[in-house]
């Protein structure tokens, strides 16, 4: 069986060091692999509409932030089909007929959208297209015949959900759609990283984030002021490791190298945590040794971001010779679902 990989993010913002732990390192990983026969990454425009109805002009911009983002951290135009959501107009039909196959009662279940209508305060004024998404994340992902979805662990109920609209469609029409399955990050720090205040995952909103185009001042800045253990108060005061914010990140990005680099008096991180828990281990050391660790993932990506960004239009350029190709098999599979319902009534007549 071919492996089709398909993902991809709202373009609400830009990207920040939970996604790069979370999902853009699997991509880079899988994308160096080449262990693959097609890999998508879409900017979903359309679904960033569903809650930003008023908001296209902020959607609009971001799209060139998060492809900034994309090819800063190395994904590469060549091994992987960069393209916009809203280029792909097949991806529209196809929802519009896989509605037909799921109730409002299962979309008013998913945990996740649940979670967000909670979140963004909707209560019974659910617009119903943000309602309807995980519908068209479905035919986002079947209509590249993609059985390979690397997401975050909030996007689990997506898959589960394109996996009953897949099963539903065979049923009723014949075998057509490709299964998917998720691939989600091995650790929980990885796939849910918390925000610098501690307070719950990295998000906008919450104004806790470390963005991946932040100077090297305001990374360090954040840092700096990152949560720790509000009762380690004296260097020799014992600290607490749970719900510590700087040794969840150091769980999620220190590497094999890192000790040896920059903080050789210690092996590993059980050993600097051992020590922390004792006590006589201050929270600026280990700030500062997350600063270096960061710092290193950062500084080229930074670096890379600020060339590029000076020329948008081969940015878009990128972009736009994706969505052609995305087309062209998004359209093949509209082709094969009209075939599989029966309303292909040109090809009968
Ligand atoms: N829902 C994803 C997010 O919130 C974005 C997305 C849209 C997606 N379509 C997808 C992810 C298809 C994986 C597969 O970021």
């Amino acid at each position: 069986m071919k492996k089709i990989i398909l993902t991809g993010d709202r373009p609400t913002g830009k990207l920040h060091v939970g996604h790069y732990i979370g999902s853009i390192k699997s991509r880079l990983e899988l994308q160096n692999s080449e262990n693959y026969d097609e890999f998508y990454v879409m900017i979903a425009d359309a679904q960033a509409l569903t809650d930003n109805a008023g908001n296209v002009q902020k959607v609009k911009e971001n799209i060139l932030e998060v492809a900034l983002d994309y090819l800063s951290c190395g994904l590469d135009p060549k091994k992987v089909c960069l393209f916009i959501q809203s280029e792909v107009p097949a991806l529209t039909e196809i929802s519009f007929y896989y509605m037909n196959l799921v109730t409002l009662s299962r979309l008013k279940r998913n945990p996740t959208v649940k979670e967000e209508i909670k979140l963004r305060g909707f209560e019974e004024s659910v617009p119903v297209g943000f309602l309807t998404y995980p519908i068209s994340q479905t035919a986002d992902i079947t209509a590249f015949e993609a059985n390979i979805i690397p997401v975050g662990d909030d996007q689990k109920p997506m898959i589960e959900q394109a996996r009953e609209i897949v099963r539903s469609f065979n049923t009723t029409y014949g075998e057509t759609l490709v299964m998917p399955e998720a691939v989600v990050p091995k650790s929980k720090s990885q796939s849910r990283l918390v925000g610098t205040d501690g307070k719950g995952k990295m998000s906008k909103s919450l104004g806790n984030c470390i963005y991946l185009s932040d100077s090297e001042d305001t990374v360090k800045q954040k840092i700096m002021n990152m949560y720790t253990d509000p009762n380690h108060i004296k260097i020799t005061d014992p600290g607490q490791i749970e719900g510590n914010v700087v040794f969840e990140y150091l769980d999620a990005f220190v590497k094999d190298d890192s000790f040896e680099k920059y903080l050789p008096e210690y092996k590993n991180l059980d050993e600097l945590k051992a020590h922390y828990k004792r006590g006589g281990l201050g929270d600026v050391k280990i700030k500062l040794f997350l600063n270096n660790i960061l710092q290193e993932i950062l500084r080229p990506i930074r670096e890379k971001r600020e060339a590029l960004a000076k020329d948008p239009q081969k940015v878009y350029k990128i972009l736009f010779e994706g969505s052609d190709k995305a087309n062209i098999k998004a359209n093949k599979t509209l082709a094969k679902i009209k075939n599989a319902m029966g309303i292909n009534y040109r090809a009968n007549i």
